[in-house]
């Protein structure tokens, strides 16, 4: 496991919480070594992190190694997918001023302002975040909730990244939240540019509508998800079997936005959050279903970077990396 892959997926198990405990709820997971858990059968990921995982680890293996690459001017997109209190905005944002309970977005930001401070004087950074949802194919900025349906491009939202922790944002678990983190990076005497984009993505809940459950607005709701995950899944799937010419980037609002920091030369990570709990087996057993449907690539990410890039000064298609 030396070579860094392209895509890679994490399994995170939560622990019991205490209603499940109160009710007497059975745990269900087995874990065998560091890769691989048992739910009625085995299922092997790249990690398999069980109920004990710290915040820290979670951090140090699902998500450090991107932000090198990001700085290094590549593209990056770390998802969490799982149904609802699988612990997904635990994983992502956790809490965030408390050093053992923060979750990946604010350990990131963290190294990357490390990262600035020791770099040459030479270097110029330019940062930017936004933060915005994805609820019913609409897009709505969290940074600044007057707008409501922007249009997708990258410049109109952007802000600068200090400002976001002084407020609190209400995120829906009915909605897809993605945090977009871009560098640019100049350096002042020699002129040469990197530039590095991180979509950091809290997905809604993958729960499935019971059949007689949800009508209306609410059913609506539910088809709207389920379908804008499957075409997650399904691009994700597609780039994952290489050969295949056709990735169907279009059949969603959120996988048009991903594109360039999905395909060619970009690091995804899919960190799949499961309950442990008996009463969740069947949610469970599809979210590790969904996980599993991404082989590696058969060539490492190491190998790509290997090629030669386009010297032109245009961005590449895939990675939008310039230079
Ligand atoms: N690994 C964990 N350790 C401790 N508490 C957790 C863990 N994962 C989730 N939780 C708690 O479980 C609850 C549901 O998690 P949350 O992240 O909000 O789920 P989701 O975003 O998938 O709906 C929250 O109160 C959260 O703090
Ligand atoms: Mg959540």
């Amino acid at each position: 496991r030396s070579a860094p892959a392209e895509r890679s997926v994490m399994c995170r198990f939560r622990p019991l919480n205490d209603a499940e405990r109160s009710r007497g709820d059975q745990s269900l997971p087995k874990f065998n070594g560091d890769d691989t858990v048992v739910l009625g059968k085995p299922y092997v990921f790249d990690r398999v992190l069980a109920p004990n995982s710290e915040q820290l680890q979670v951090y140090q293996t699902c998500a450090r190694h991107i932000v090198k690459d990001v700085l290094g001017g590549y593209n990056g997109t770390i998802f969490a997918y799982g149904q609802t209190s699988s612990g997904k905005t635990h994983t992502m944002e956790g809490r965030l001023h408390d050093s053992r309970l923060m979750g990946i977005i604010p350990r990131i930001a963290g190294d990357i302002f490390e990262h600035i401070y020791s770099m040459d004087e030479n270097l110029e950074f330019h940062i930017k975040v936004s933060y915005f949802e994805i609820y019913l194919d609409k897009i709505r900025d969290l940074l600044d909730v007057s707008k409501t349906n922007l249009a997708v491009h990258e410049d109109k939202n952007r802000v600068p990244f200090v400002k976001v922790t002084e407020k609190p944002i209400a995120t829906c678990s009915r909605s897809h939240s993605i945090f977009l983190i871009s560098i640019k990076q100049e350096n002042v005497e020699t002129e040469t540019k990197l530039s590095g984009k991180l979509y950091l993505v809290d997905l809604a809940g993958s729960e499935k509508v019971s059949k007689t459950g949800a009508e209306g607005a609410l059913l609506d709701e539910a088809k709207n998800i389920n379908k804008s995950l499957a075409a997650l899944g399904n691009v994700i799937a597609a780039l994952s079997e290489g050969t295949k010419s056709h990735v169907p980037y279009r059949d969603s609002k959120m996988t048009r936005i991903l594109q360039d920091s999905l395909g060619g030369n970009c690091r995804t990570t899919i960190v799949i959050c499961c309950s442990p709990s008996a009463s969740n087996e069947a949610e469970t057993k599809s979210t590790l279903m969904f996980g599993q449907r991404f082989p590696l690539p058969s060539s490492s990410f190491l190998d790509l970077r290997s090629q030669s890039w386009p010297r032109s000064s245009s961005a590449c298609p895939h990675c939008g990396r310039s230079q």
